[in-house]
């Protein structure tokens, strides 16, 4: 069975435009989200533009805040800071990669994690892993928003999260592991979390082995098609976070977007798959959406 995302992330937007509806017409203002862009990294571009239009769709108000790949570091640090004390913004981003002049980590750590709807800085997950109230990035978020939507429990099973990035495996792996904080905002499903969770990355010894004793495989890897159908057991959940672009002259484009998961062979093996387009990908663009009217609600109290 597909896990439609696109489907699934409708949804949710209809009930985002929904509940900022009722702020607007109670006389309130909209949430506002800001986006940082620095340079013009093409995949970065077309992440920020679907971010903006998707902030329009539910009637959040949305700011792309432009720079050229020239800005300094410390022109940038002032940018955030400047967003951080502006009250009329309730979340921003800074579109990432930066840069190789720019620190990613000195840009991240001086964003003040109530405004951090994007749940990158040292702050929202050192407090994510202690349970307390933090964003939590939009892919991890927008999964676990997925999973609960087709009611697929984690509890006591094995999940094998392949990739340990800091923006989708290493949360991702977290918010399996632990007991379902009950303080997490926006935590649709409390089943979710209680699982027994491996994180495989590049040098991991014999991933087929262990992806093989997994009920559920979240792939992160950047890797196209490194997940085969021999790596799976019957009825696994398959989760595919890779965007990758190949190279495909019959498209327009010049390229295709293709998973990490090898979506032919695997399907007919997993219960659950998503596809790519259409499964992970327009669910982390609502989790920024709720992240934002989540920082709203919070800041207006
Ligand atoms: N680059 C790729 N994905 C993301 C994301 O979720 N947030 C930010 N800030 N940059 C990204």
């Amino acid at each position: 069975m597909i896990l439609d995302g696109k489907k699934i992330a409708a949804e949710i937007r209809a009930e985002l435009r929904e509940q900022v509806q009722a702020l607007t017409q109670a006389g309130q203002r909209a949430p506002k989200l800001v986006v940082v862009i620095v340079g013009n990294n093409p995949a970065s571009e077309t992440y920020v533009a679907n971010k903006i239009k998707a902030c329009q769709e539910v009637g959040i108000e949305a700011q792309r805040i432009a720079y050229a790949t020239t800005i300094t570091e410390q022109t940038l640090l002032s940018e955030v800071h400047r967003l951080n004390s502006d009250s009329s913004v309730d979340g921003f981003i800074v579109q990432l990669p930066l840069p190789d002049h720019i620190n990613e980590s000195t840009i991240l750590s001086a964003i003040d994690y109530r405004k951090d709807v994007d749940g990158l800085t040292p702050e929202s997950m050192g407090r994510a892993i202690q349970g307390l109230d933090a964003f939590i990035s939009a892919t991890p978020k927008g999964i676990r928003e997925l999973l609960a939507r087709y009611q697929i429990t984690t509890e006591g099973k094995h999940v094998v999260v392949i990739g340990r990035s800091n923006i989708v495996g290493k949360p991702m792996a977290m918010l399996l592991m632990q007991r379902p904080y009950l303080s997490l905002p926006n935590m649709s499903a409390s089943s979710l979390g209680d699982a027994t969770v491996t994180v495989c990355h590049s040098k991991t010894r014999d991933l087929a082995a262990i992806c093989r004793t997994a009920d559920i495989i979240i792939v992160a890897a950047g890797s196209p098609k490194l997940l085969t159908a021999n790596m799976v057991k019957d009825g696994a959940v398959v989760i595919d976070v890779g965007i990758n672009r190949v190279d495909d002259l019959t498209s327009p484009r010049g390229y295709r977007l293709v998973g990490d998961v090898d979506f032919d062979n695997v399907a007919p093996k997993a219960s659950f798959i998503t596809p790519v387009p259409g499964g992970v990908g327009p669910m982390t663009i609502v989790s920024l959406l709720q992240n934002t009217l989540q920082a709203y609600n919070e800041h207006s109290r």
